[in-house]
């Protein structure tokens, strides 16, 4: 609790308040509810919701906007009965509260409990309330609803008075009152869309008190079912808009193609309207486009490149709409994500009388076409594949609020990764990621804000509700109205996992009725979409079920689910995807972990973010900070780690999976004739020429070893890479590796070691002792190992109890182990694993197959041949090419923010691990090895939460292994790793290796 000692007071003293208020509330309801538990409620006294006015990027110069983010006075309650009834009152002295950062979530800066939630609502689902008792043990049970209220001053000249003014909130979570100098103005809730006010009769000239009460929970939360921490609050921002009395309320700009491109029209809607108390007369509402390359070709040379309409007379009260076209007899450049191709204009309401009231407001269009074509998805008549990924507005320190730089550095990286597909999984983003996406070049399906998952898959509890219609088509008109008029946006998508029924088919009625040039999309009830949705299939269910679907193109919405060490088997999925015509693509779950930064204070996690903002890192590898998940907050309910999906993490440091994504992306590939050598590239883009990009290529000799590098760069600098920047590259071994032969050369000093040896004691099929130079080596035995920890996507798929019977290996028969020594520095190592008695049945797959050893501490100087530089496993190792590496024994490790197995690279030819004193263990395989080293142990893993929980630095930990199970690529909730990626426990196998000290 936050409340000072005479906040606190108050508090008390105004109960009686609150119960009269809450009484008034209970009499204005429809069936004795308050606004916030009623959902034919949706707002009071908001305006209807329009088009982003002016550009994102250009706000700043927009006279007309004035900026209300900063810090606000805030107070936090546990429920509705405590808050601070009377706060909004002009008398009421809000001096004591608390500072608040606006726009922010209220938990990311200490107050309240952020809650990480799956499927299940964090309230008790009996809608529309949202404050029925649930479970003792319950984050909502103690804070039934919390109450945010926050309160500014906003100063207001005479001038600003003279003018129509309008409160614009961006996004608030879930639901708020607004009131300006003690008067009430309305309510809203829809947390994702803008919220708008006209609070010109309530301001004065000088000082305003804008006062914001703002509950976490409504029955818009039944809406809201999102996977994703459940944050609250004035999240996005809040700014004051100055407008002439008449001005232009919503524009709408649509460039048509026409069937051959070879011209197109724009189409311009703009809604003028008069909150004047006169008439006007005599406006001009005008286009003005900036299409400079279309200049003489058969443009009307006296109106070239502007189209307006004379409004004569526009009565006090009246908003009109009129409409106007050009028509451009030249072929239009194409938008595409490819070629982002962006036409200016600009959308101008000129008094004809005086300039004095102009407005005038920037924007571009994109001339381009999206349209199912029987079971084929085109864009610009291509069939185009969408290579995507969703994500989640996420910030690590500030929640759900992302500020610019943010959005830049990931489309930058999007766009880096070949990604050339986003979906604003589940709701629209804050306005400026769309100015992204369409200057630099990204499809979009932009989804409204709509998820009822806790009434299940395709449920028809919210689908068929009558009493929620109005809710769900509101979110689809919110979704549409503000975005239209971004090239960007290819699919419109009426939410996630919600119902089916009715409710659904007016979202998609509304959405026809008011864009009809991008498809609709949803999930949850194909009826409603246009595009077969099926998600997380495995590759050849994949193949089987878009062959299956005959009329409508096919897409997984989301496919490999990025959680912890995953994305394995990616290049399956593309294969099946490129060889089908009616596949439009699919989605990686998810960009970015979902990890809250927070101190370790006393073994708890505290968030108190903005107060400390210079002094968090954005990353942890420096404790006590950790990225926490579901849980660490003592958050109940909660789906622990379950928010940690992403290709990069909270900070955006990309993991492996990352540049896995990258390279199975890229837009051109790489074939080899292996007679003639010629490398073929094959161009999976539609709108690039090869000759686009800069091709080079390397032949590198590593040993005996000869490879070929090729790639293709920029040949100019993009806004998201610069020139040289490699978008496509292949590898192709021209001389393979000779590994070392079976005695070749070298007579071995003794064959079988024996126990009686000083230099090398051996126990069974363990090597317990290697003294070299008067020094053991072994800081723990060298034996048969063919456990590993699972990762994120193993648990769930019964992992650690299928292949239970590797755990320990005295139990199992057939597996010899020969060590000799070559010589006193030099042991070889043979494995064998011959089945015999399989008589307990069949044998479960091997997790890995290979030995463990420990070294002492200091051995931490990494430098190997074999893949990488980053982490590979066997079914996620495309990205990782073969070359000489060298790394800190920490950057071997890849820091899963939930740990896990981790860190392995394949193909290794040879491995050298070094400490201070200048010694080294040098790994020679007969044949490619795999080989993880940690700074712990198997064991330290077990029920670890965070990085920061390991037992580091008592030995080093080193496994070296034939081959290691992969990691699975398909979901985290029971699918299994493709089975040529796992290791039969039924085969024999057998592998060699030569140890060297120096
Ligand atoms: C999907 C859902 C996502 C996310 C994912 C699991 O089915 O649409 O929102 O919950 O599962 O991480
Ligand atoms: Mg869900």
């Amino acid at each position: 609790m936050r409340l000072t000692q005479k906040a606190l007071t108050y508090n008390n003293m105004m109960k009686r308040k609150v119960m009269m208020t809450l009484c008034l509330a209970a009499a204005l309801g429809a069936q004795g509810q308050p606004d916030w538990e009623n959902p034919a409620v949706l707002g009071v006294n908001k305006l209807p919701y329009h088009a982003t006015l002016q550009l994102p990027s250009k706000e700043k110069e927009c006279s007309e906007i004035v900026s209300l983010d900063g810090q606000w006075r805030f107070h936090w309650s546990r429920n509705p009965e405590e808050r601070v009834a009377d706060f909004y009152r002009e008398d009421y002295d809000v001096s004591q509260w608390d500072w608040i950062t606006v726009p922010g979530n209220w938990q990311t800066q200490g107050f309240g409990t952020p809650i990480y939630v799956n499927i299940n609502y964090p309230f008790v689902k009996d809608r529309p309330r949202v404050t029925t008792e649930p479970p003792k043990n319950w984050t909502a049970y103690e804070n039934r609803n919390p109450v945010g209220q926050y309160v500014t001053f906003v100063d207001v000249t005479k001038a600003m008075k003279a003018q129509h003014l309008i409160l614009h909130f961006g996004g608030v979570d879930s639901a708020f009152y607004l009131w300006v100098n003690g008067q009430r103005v309305g309510y809203s809730q829809n947390s994702t869309s803008p919220a708008e006010f006209d609070v010109t009769k309530y301001m004065r000239v000088g000082s305003n008190k804008v006062a914001v009460e703002v509950y976490r929970w409504s029955d818009g939360s039944y809406l809201e079912d999102q996977d994703y921490w459940r944050l609250s609050g004035i999240f996005r921002p809040v700014q004051l808009w100055v407008r002439p009395l008449v001005h232009i309320a919503d524009y709408k700009v649509e460039a048509i193609p026409n069937a051959d491109f070879s011209q197109f029209t724009v189409k311009a809607k703009i809604s003028v309207c008069n909150t004047g108390k006169k008439t006007a007369k005599n406006l001009l509402a005008q286009l003005q486009m900036d299409c400079p390359e279309l200049y003489g070709v058969n443009v009307n040379p006296n109106h070239r490149n502007v189209t307006n309409h004379l409004i004569q007379k526009l009565p006090a009260g009246d908003t009109i709409t009129i409409e106007l076209a050009y028509h451009y007899d030249a072929p239009p450049r194409l938008w595409s994500a490819e070629k982002p191709w962006l036409y200016p204009y600009t959308v101008q309401l000129l008094g004809m009388k005086t300039s004095k009231d102009n407005e005038e407001f920037e924007n571009h269009f994109g001339v381009k076409r999206v349209e199912c074509v029987g079971e084929v998805f085109k864009i610009n008549g291509r069939n185009v594949k969408l290579r995507g990924v969703n994500r989640h507005d996420h910030h690590p320190r500030t929640g759900h609020y992302v500020d610019d730089a943010t959005y830049e550095e990931d489309i930058r990286l999007m766009k880096q990764a070949n990604i050339n597909f986003l979906r604003t999984s589940h709701y629209p983003d804050r306005e400026y990621i769309y100015e992204l996406c369409d200057r630099w070049g990204v499809y979009v399906i932009d989804e409204a804000n709509h998820e009822t998952h806790g009434y299940g898959y395709a449920n028809k509890v919210m689908g068929e509700d009558s009493t929620f219609r109005q809710a769900h088509v509101d979110r689809a008109e919110a979704l549409v109205k503000r975005d239209m008029n971004h090239p960007c946006v290819i699919l419109w998508s009426l939410g996630n996992e919600g119902g089916v029924g009715l409710n659904i088919e007016a979202m998609y009625n509304k959405v026809r009725e008011l864009d009809a040039t991008r498809p609709p999309f949803y999930d949850s009830d194909r009826r409603y979409s246009a595009i077969w949705d099926d998600s997380y299939l495995y590759p050849d269910e994949l193949q089987k079920n878009a062959r299956r679907v005959k009329d409508k193109p096919f897409m997984m919405r989301e496919y490999a689910h990025a959680m912890g060490n995953s994305v394995g088997n990616l290049q399956e999925y593309w294969d099946v995807i490129y060889a089908d015509s009616s596949i439009c693509g699919a989605a990686v779950w998810d960009w970015v972990d979902q990890g809250l930064l927070a101190r370790i204070d006393n073994g708890k996690l505290i968030i108190d973010n903005e107060k400390n903002k210079d002094n968090y890192p954005l990353s942890i590898l420096h404790s006590p900070f950790v990225f926490a998940y579901g849980g660490d907050f003592g958050d109940k309910p909660n789906d622990g780690p379950f928010c940690l999906d992403g290709i990069v993490a909270p900070d955006r440091k990309p993991y492996p999976q990352y540049y896995e994504v990258q390279k199975v992306y890229q837009p051109l590939t790489f074939e080899r004739d292996t007679v003639d050598g010629t490398v073929r590239i094959i161009n999976r883009d539609y709108f690039t020429a090869v000759e686009e990009y800069a091709i080079s290529y390397d032949t590198l000799r590593y040993g005996s070893e000869v490879v070929l590098n090729v790639a293709a760069s920029l040949k100019e600098d993009r806004p998201w890479a610069k020139k040289g920047f490699v978008v496509a590259r292949e590898q192709f071994v021209l001389e393979p590796w000779t590994f070392s032969q079976p005695d070749s050369g070298i007579s071995p000093r003794t064959s079988t070691a024996k126990k009686e040896n000083s230099v090398l004691a051996v126990d069974g099929n363990t090597l317990t002792s290697w003294i070299v130079d008067g020094h053991e080596v072994l800081a723990s035995p060298l034996e048969p190992y063919f456990w590993k920890p699972e990762n994120d996507n193993q648990t769930a798929a019964n992992f650690a109890r299928r292949t239970a019977m590797w755990k320990d290996l005295t139990k199992v028969d057939g597996i010899t182990v020969n060590y000799t020594a070559i010589d006193d520095h030099t042991l070889r190592v043979d494995v064998s694993y011959q089945p015999t008695d399989t008589a307990g049945g069949p044998r479960p797959v091997i997790p890995k197959f290979g030995m463990r050893m420990r070294l002492s501490a200091d051995y931490t100087q990494i430098r190997y041949y074999g893949r990488g530089p980053w982490e590979n496993y066997p079914d996620r190792k495309r990205s990782a090419f073969l070359g000489v590496y060298e790394m800190p024994l920490a950057e071997y490790e890849t820091e899963y923010i939930h740990p896990q197995d981790n860190g392995n690279r394949c193909d290794i030819r040879w491995f050298e691990i070094g400490n201070s004193q200048s010694r080294k263990l040098r790994i020679d395989g007969l044949q490619p090895l795999c080989i993880r080293a940690w700074d712990y142990g198997e064991e330290d893993l077990q029920g670890v939460r965070h990085p920061q929980d390991i037992k580091r630095g008592r030995f080093v930990n080193l496994n070296i292994d034939l081959n290691i199970h992969g990691v699975g690529g398909t979901d985290t909730w029971g699918k299994r790793t493709l089975p040529q990626y796992t290791i039969d426990g039924n085969q024999p196998h057998h592998y060699s290796f030569i140890l060297r000290i120096d």
